[in-house]
C-alpha cells in the first residue's frame, strides 16, 4: 500500500466492536460508586406542588434525592437559548421531563426508588400541536406567541411570477418524528476529585457536556474534563442531550461524593430525549411551459417541543435548504419553529433540511407531472451549477457535483427503459392468471427520484463554534498517535482521520492511533454534527503535522546528501525526490535521524472555518461554506390489496469532494438510506390525548430490519471542495435526506397517489388508494 488517502482500508474500530473489546460507558465503573435515576414528570404541563419521597425513608440503601433547589450553580443546560433547566423546578412542560435525581447503591434500588417518589402536579392546559400553538389564543408557553425562533427570505415578485406561470402546484406536506434509535441508550459515569469533576460517557460533543456540568455545578471550565467513551450511535441524538443527562449524574456526584453511573433505559431514553422535528410545510411552486422554476412560497413549521435546545439552528439549516438544488429566481419563505408540550426535538442526521426536501422534491414531481415532463429532465433543467445562487442567495463557486450524480444515477438505474417497462407491466390488467408474468396485477411497480445537497458544517449561524484543534505525536518507531476535539460515534472518522496523518507523515496507517476524545487534551473544537468532522479535524490535523514534517524534510534533505527541501516529497512510507531522479529513502530512517537530534515530533493544529455573509434581516447570502450533493433513485413494489411498499432497491450517488475511504463512503450510504427508507415507510411516534408517548420502545416504534431493508447501489462522485483535506467534504447526513421522497415519488409513479404525509404506512396507502379510486 502505497497511499493511505482514497484507499478501502479496513476501519481502524472494527476489530474492537466485533470481538466486544471496545468499552461502552455502561461496561465501565469506579471504586465506590453509586448509581442514579431520573425522577419524571407525570404530564404535559402542569405546576409542581410538592415532591414527596417518604417512601424512600426506610430504604438504607437510597443515597440521596436532589431537586432543582440542591443545584449549586445555574438551573440552566444552555444550547442555544437559555431556556431549559436541569431539573424542572415550578412547571413541568412535558410528560417525562425530569424533576428529581435519585442515587443508590444498585441500579435497581435506583431505579425502583425514582418510582417510587411522587410528583404532585396542579394539571394546565398543555399546546400538544404546533399549528394550534400559534393561534392568537393558544395558551402561552414560551413568549408571547410560542415561537422560539422564525426566519424569513422575499426576493424577486413572487406574486407576479406565480401570475405569468404555466404550471403552479401547491400541496401540505406532514412529516413525522424520528427516534435515532441508537442501540446504546444515554449514559454517563461522574466522578468527583479533588480538582474538580471528570464525566466520562456516550456523546457527540464533550465540550457541550463540559459547559453543561460547569453551568449547573457553578464551576470554572477547566474543572470539569469531559472524556468520551466508546460511543454506540448518535445520528444527532447525542448532540445536546447528554449534557442533560451528564449533569445530572454530576448533581449526584457533587453531594455524595462518589462516582455516579447513570444510564437510561430504553423507555426514558424515547421518552425524554431528543427527535426528529415533526415538520408541517404548505409549498407552491410555479414554473413556465418549458419547466423552467419561476418561484416557489413557503411555510415552514416546525413542532419543537418543550425547550428550544437545538430548534433555532435547526429551523435555520431548513429554512436555508428550503428551495432544494434549484434556481429558482424568485422566493418568498416564512418559518417557525414553536413551542408544545412535548419532549423538546433537536438534532437529526439532516437536522431540518429531511422534513422541507421532502417538500421540495415532491413538489418538482408535481410540477413535471403537470406539465407532463419527466420528473428527471425537470430536475436536468433546474439544478444549480457553479456560478449559480442558491434560493438563499449564496453563489455557488465550485464543487458542484448535483449534475454528475444525476447522470450517474440516470445511467446506473436505466431510468427510461425501467420506467416504461414498470408503466406497462402496471397498466395490464389480465395478467393474474399469466404463468409468464413474476407478479400478480395488485403488485404496481414505480421508480422515483430525488435531486438534494446538504450544507457542511455549521455555517453561518454556528459560525461561532467553527473552528477545530488537533494534537499529533510522531514516535520514533514511525507509530503516531493523534487526539482531536470531534469524536467518533460509528461514523468512521476515527479511520478517514488515521488516513490523513498516515498519509501526511508517511508512516502505515496500522500504526496510527486516536486518543478518545478528552477535553482536557486538545481545546474547544465546536460539536461533532453537521458532517462536519473529516473537513475540519482533517484540515486541524493537516496544520498539526506541519511542524513534524518540516523536521522531516529537515532531516531528509540532509541524509539525502544535503539537497535542497522543496525537491523532495513524502510518497507512501518514502520521502523521494519530486522528479525522482535518484532514490529516495525511507521515512522510517528519516524519523529514527530526526529522534537522534531531538528534532520536534509533536505538533498542535488549529482550524478556523472562513466567515460568512448569510444575512439575518434579509434572509439571504453565502450560508455555508460548501455543499455536498446527491441524486437518488428508488424503486418500489407497492401492494394495492394490502397498501404496502416495498422499498426493493434504492440507487444513491453522492458527491463527496473526495472519498477519503470509499469503503466508508458506501457504508455511510448503505446506512443512511436504510435509515431514510423507515423515515419514509415505517418510522412514527404517536402520543394520547394527555401528551403520553405510546411507542416507547423498539417492538411498537418500528425501524427497518435487515429484512425490510432496500438493495442500496452507492455511487460516489469527487468534485473537489478545494479548502478541504485533500478534497473531501462533509456528507454523512446526506444519504438520509433525499430517500423518502424518492420513494414516495416512486409510489406516484407506481400508483397514482401523491403522499403529502409520510411514513407510507399500509394503513396511509390503503387510505391514499381508495380516495384514488373515488375520484
Ligand atoms: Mo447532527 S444531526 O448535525 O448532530
Amino acid at each position: 500500500m502505497s497511499e493511505f488517502v482514497g484507499s478501502r482500508l479496513p476501519r481502524t474500530d472494527a476489530k474492537a466492536k466485533v470481538r466486544g473489546q471496545a468499552l461502552f460507558i455502561d461496561d465501565i465503573s469506579f471504586s465506590g460508586q453509586l448509581y442514579a435515576a431520573v425522577v419524571r414528570s407525570p404530564v404535559a404541563r402542569g405546576v409542581i406542588e410538592g415532591l414527596d419521597s417518604s417512601a424512600l425513608d426506610e430504604l438504607s440503601q437510597v443515597k440521596g434525592v436532589f431537586t432543582a433547589v440542591d443545584i449549586p450553580g445555574c438551573n440552566i443546560v444552555p444550547v442555544v437559548l437559555r431556556d431549559q433547566p436541569c431539573l424542572a423546578e415550578k412547571e413541568v412542560r412535558y410528560c417525562g421531563e425530569p424533576v428529581a435525581v435519585v442515587a443508590a447503591t444498585t441500579r435497581d434500588m435506583a431505579r425502583f426508588a425514582a418510582q417510587k417518589v411522587v410528583v404532585r402536579c396542579k394539571p394546565m392546559e398543555a399546546v400538544l400541536d404546533a399549528e394550534l400553538g400559534m393561534a392568537k389564543d393558544a395558551p402561552k408557553i414560551y413568549g408571547q406567541d410560542n415561537i422560539f425562533s422564525k426566519y424569513h427570505n422575499q426576493y424577486g415578485d413572487v406574486d407576479s411570477a406565480f401570475g405569468e406561470a404555466a404550471a403552479v402546484v401547491q400541496a401540505e406536506f406532514h412529516t413525522p418524528y424520528q427516534e435515532h434509535a441508537y442501540l446504546e441508550p444515554q449514559g454517563m459515569v461522574a466522578v468527583p476529585g479533588a480538582t474538580g469533576i471528570e464525566i466520562y460517557g456516550s456523546m457527540q460533543c464533550p465540550f457541550y457536556v463540559r459547559e453543561g456540568v460547569a453551568e449547573v455545578l457553578g464551576m470554572k471550565l477547566s474543572r470539569v474534563k469531559v472524556i468520551q467513551t466508546t460511543t454506540g450511535g448518535a445520528f444527532g441524538g447525542k448532540e445536546d442531550v447528554p449534557s442533560l443527562v451528564a449533569s445530572q449524574a454530576a448533581l449526584a456526584a457533587w453531594h455524595t461524593g462518589r462516582p455516579v453511573k447513570l444510564i437510561y433505559t430504553r423507555e426514558e431514553d424515547m421518552v425524554s430525549m431528543s427527535k426528529r422535528h415533526p415538520g408541517h410545510i404548505r409549498y407552491r411552486l410555479a414554473a413556465d411551459g418549458q419547466g423552467k422554476l419561476l418561484a416557489a412560497q413557503v411555510t415552514y413549521i416546525l413542532d419543537a417541543g418543550a425547550y428550544s435546545t437545538l430548534s433555532p439552528v435547526v429551523l435555520w439549516r431548513g429554512t436555508i435548504h428550503a428551495f432544494g438544488s434549484y434556481q429558482v429566481p424568485n422566493v418568498w419563505l416564512k418559518s417557525y419553529a414553536v413551542a408544545t408540550n412535548k419532549v423538546p426535538c433537536g438534532a437529526f442526521r439532516g437536522f431540518g433540511s429531511p422534513q422541507i426536501l421532502f417538500a421540495v422534491e415532491s413538489a418538482m414531481d408535481m410540477l413535471a407531472a403537470k406539465l407532463g415532463m419527466d420528473p428527471a429532465e425537470i430536475r436536468r433543467l433546474n439544478i444549480l451549477k457553479s456560478g449559480d445562487f442558491t434560493g438563499s442567495g449564496q453563489q455557488l463557486e465550485s464543487s458542484v457535483g448535483i449534475g454528475e450524480t444525476l447522470e450517474k444515477a440516470l445511467e446506473k438505474s436505466d431510468w427510461n427503459q425501467r420506467r416504461r417497462l414498470f408503466e406497462q407491466d402496471n397498466a395490464r390488467q389480465d395478467n393474474s392468471c399469466d404463468k409468464t408474468k413474476k407478479k400478480p396485477k395488485w403488485i404496481q411497480k414505480g421508480l422515483g427520484i430525488s435531486t438534494i445537497y446538504y450544507g457542511v458544517g455549521l455555517g453561518s449561524a454556528g459560525h461561532k463554534l467553527s473552528r477545530a484543534g488537533a494534537y499529533v505525536q510522531l514516535e520514533f518507531d514511525s507509530s503516531a498517535s493523534f487526539a482531536v476535539g470531534t469524536t467518533e460515534m460509528g461514523q468512521g472518522m476515527t479511520t478517514v482521520l488515521s488516513q490523513i496523518v498516515a498519509q501526511q507523515l508517511g508512516i502505515d496507517y496500522v500504526n496510527v492511533r486516536m486518543d478518545p476524545a478528552d477535553t482536557s487534551r486538545v481545546p474547544d473544537s465546536g460539536p461533532t454534527v453537521a458532517s462536519r468532522a473529516t473537513t475540519v479535524s482533517g484540515n486541524a490535523l493537516i496544520d498539526a503535522c506541519r511542524p513534524i514534517r518540516h523536521s522531516l524534510f529537515l532531516e531528509g534533505a540532509i541524509m539525502l546528501g544535503g539537497v535542497a527541501i522543496e525537491e523532495l516529497e513524502i510518497r507512501g512510507q518514502e520521502m523521494v525526490f519530486k522528479d525522482s531522479r535518484q532514490p529516495g529513502i525511507k521515512i522510517s530512517q528519516v524519523i529514527k535521524g530526526c529522534a537522534e537530534k531531538k528534532r520536534q515530533l509533536s505538533g498542535h493544529g488549529w482550524f478556523k472555518v472562513p466567515s460568512m455573509d448569510w444575512n439575518a434581516e434579509t434572509g439571504r447570502g453565502k450560508a455555508y461554506m460548501t455543499y455536498a450533493w446527491a441524486t437518488n433513485i428508488a424503486e418500489v413494489e407497492v401492494n394495492t390489496q394490502s397498501g404496502e411498499v416495498k422499498v426493493i432497491k434504492v440507487i444513491a450517488a453522492h458527491d463527496v469532494g473526495k472519498a477519503i475511504n470509499p469503503d466508508q463512503v458506501e457504508a455511510q450510504i448503505q446506512g443512511g438510506t436504510v435509515q431514510g427508507a423507515g423515515y419514509g415507510t415505517m418510522e412514527e411516534i404517536l402520543h394520547n390525548p394527555a401528551g403520553e408517548m405510546q411507542n416507547t420502545n423498539f417492538s411498537t416504534y418500528i425501524i427497518p430490519s435487515s429484512l425490510d431493508a432496500p438493495q442500496v447501489e452507492p455511487l460516489i462522485v469527487e468534485s473537489a471542495f478545494e479548502q478541504g483535506p485533500y478534497g473531501a467534504k462533509g456528507f454523512g447526513e446526506q444519504p438520509l435526506m433525499g430517500v423518502a421522497p424518492a420513494i414516495t415519488n416512486a409510489i406516484y409513479h407506481a400508483t397514482g397517489v401523491r403522499l403529502t404525509t409520510i411514513p407510507a404506512t399500509p394503513e396511509r396507502m390503503l387510505a391514499a388508494l381508495a380516495n384514488l379510486n373515488e375520484e
